[in-house]
């Protein structure tokens, strides 16, 4: 038999966007119900970016999720860039008026999300089967699925929210001419990402451009660090032993004077890189937040706080929506997200082209690297417009107030 419920918001995917936008909602008093296709095991250690912008880092802290963050997260006044042997310090604090990063790994944000939510009693579905929604044209659309212990669920919902990725399924359940645009660029490179028991070698991040490619040296905590290296696109992992990921990130980050820390290496994966965006981010009653709308490539850290955004936005649309019967906020999400989407998927692109080299590079495509490299680290302005676009845009609320919300992010 099959149990048929009734919430106000169907929220699909118990990634960061999905799981926070459930919290903020509930902080509104609207209801929701969570159906995810992972364990909450898998959801917790899936390993993923780190660097929060200092925008969502006060969001969290406004909606009670800030107390581990601020017990354990590093927080950082900028980044390094290198290149050319050469590691220059942007103190982003002192560019932007006080704007920061913040080290603490989406995991762990993850973890403190669902411990907040099961204590407040929330209704989170995981190890969920045959995920679906259904009905998009009617008032009330349908979301189904088969519980971890087989029942059968048919919830009624007054909308449906897509957080589940970009592989997931509410996107692809738009109806035929339901997206106007779906734009998307593929990289000829990925990410090996290693996760190492070795104290990070750097008090901040370090973004590296180098003849071979491009490095990067991030940190998860004191004792724990985050390192990446380009790898071509459709690398084979087994090509990597530890011991040569660690020889080619000494090669890279080489600086006079500078030693790498290395460690037994606990983690190991290769990710592509893609931007991909779908607009609108809405259809109807169903709204897509997060990866199920837009991808960035890594360099940036774009992507949780792109979602983080979009469910901040959507919380406050759905608020109004449900609880005040006020469409104007959710007749806006889309273009007001997407705004902020194409600030951010320009910021990784280019950063993305800017730092990555291919192998066989045109010696101009290399030149133009550097004197944009030196730019940044000589030319205040320059500086200025990376710190102002890395540290986040305009504050994000989550509160149903129109008139502080929606702003142009610019
Ligand atoms: N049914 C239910 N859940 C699903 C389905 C499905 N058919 N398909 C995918 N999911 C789940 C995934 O298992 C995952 O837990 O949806 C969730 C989507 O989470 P994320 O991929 O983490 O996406 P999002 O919450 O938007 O967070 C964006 O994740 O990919 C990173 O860099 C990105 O940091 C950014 C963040
Ligand atoms: C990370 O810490 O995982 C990280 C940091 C900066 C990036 C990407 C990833 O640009």
């Amino acid at each position: 038999m099959t149990v048929k419920q009734r919430t106000q918001v169907g929220i699909v995917g118990a990634g960061p966007a999905g799981l926070l936008l459930s919290h903020l909602l509930d902080l509104a008093g609207v209801d929701s119900i969570v159906v995810e296709n992972r364990s909450r095991a898998y959801c917790e250690a899936r390993q993923r970016a780190g660097m929060l912008e200092s925008t969502t880092v006060e969001l969290l802290r406004a909606a009670g999720l800030g107390g581990r963050l601020d017990a354990e997260g590093l927080e950082h006044d900028g980044i390094y860039l290198q290149f050319a042997g050469e590691r220059h310090h942007v103190n982003f604090r002192e560019l932007t008026g006080g704007r920061w990063v913040t080290i603490y790994a989406q995991t762990e944000i993850v973890k403190d999300i669902i411990q907040a939510r099961l204590a407040d009693g929330a209704a989170l579905e995981f190890e969920a089967s045959g995920v679906s929604v259904a009905d998009l044209d009617a008032d009330r659309p349908m979301l189904r699925y088969t519980d971890a212990a087989g029942q059968r669920h048919e919830v009624t919902c007054e909308a449906i929210a897509g957080c589940d990725g970009f592989h997931g399924i509410t996107r692809r359940s738009i109806p035929r001419g339901g997206l106007r645009t779906v734009t998307e660029r593929t990289y000829p490179y990925g990410w090996l990402g290693i996760l190492a028991q070795a104290p990070p070698s750097t008090d901040e991040v370090i973004y590296c451009r180098h003849d071979n490619g491009f490095a990067l040296h991030s940190m998860r905590t004191p004792q724990i660090g985050r390192l990446y290296l380009q790898v071509p696109a459709d690398e084979d992992i087994n090509r990597w032993p530890d011991d040569r990921i660690w020889a080619e990130l000494r090669h890279r980050l080489a600086t006079p004077g500078w030693e790498l820390t290395t460690g037994p290496v606990l983690e190991k994966s290769i990710t592509s890189m893609r931007s991909f965006v779908a607009a609108p981010m809405r259809y109807r009653n169903l709204f897509l937040a997060g990866d199920a709308a837009h991808i960035v490539p890594p360099t940036g850290a774009k992507g949780l706080n792109l979602a983080v955004a979009d469910v901040a936005a959507l919380a406050t649309a759905l608020t109004r929506l449900l609880r005040d019967g006020q469409s104007d906020l959710a007749d806006a999400y889309s273009d007001h997200c997407l705004e902020r989407v194409w600030r951010a998927t320009h910021l990784a692109c280019w950063m993305t082209t800017m730092m990555h080299v291919v192998p066989g590079q045109d010696p101009f495509e290399s030149e133009l690297q550097l004197a944009q490299l030196r730019n940044l680290v000589t030319s205040r302005a320059a500086a200025t417009m990376l710190a102002e676009n890395y540290t986040g845009y305009a504050p994000l609320r989550y509160a149903p107030d129109p008139a502080a919300l929606w702003t142009s992010v610019a």
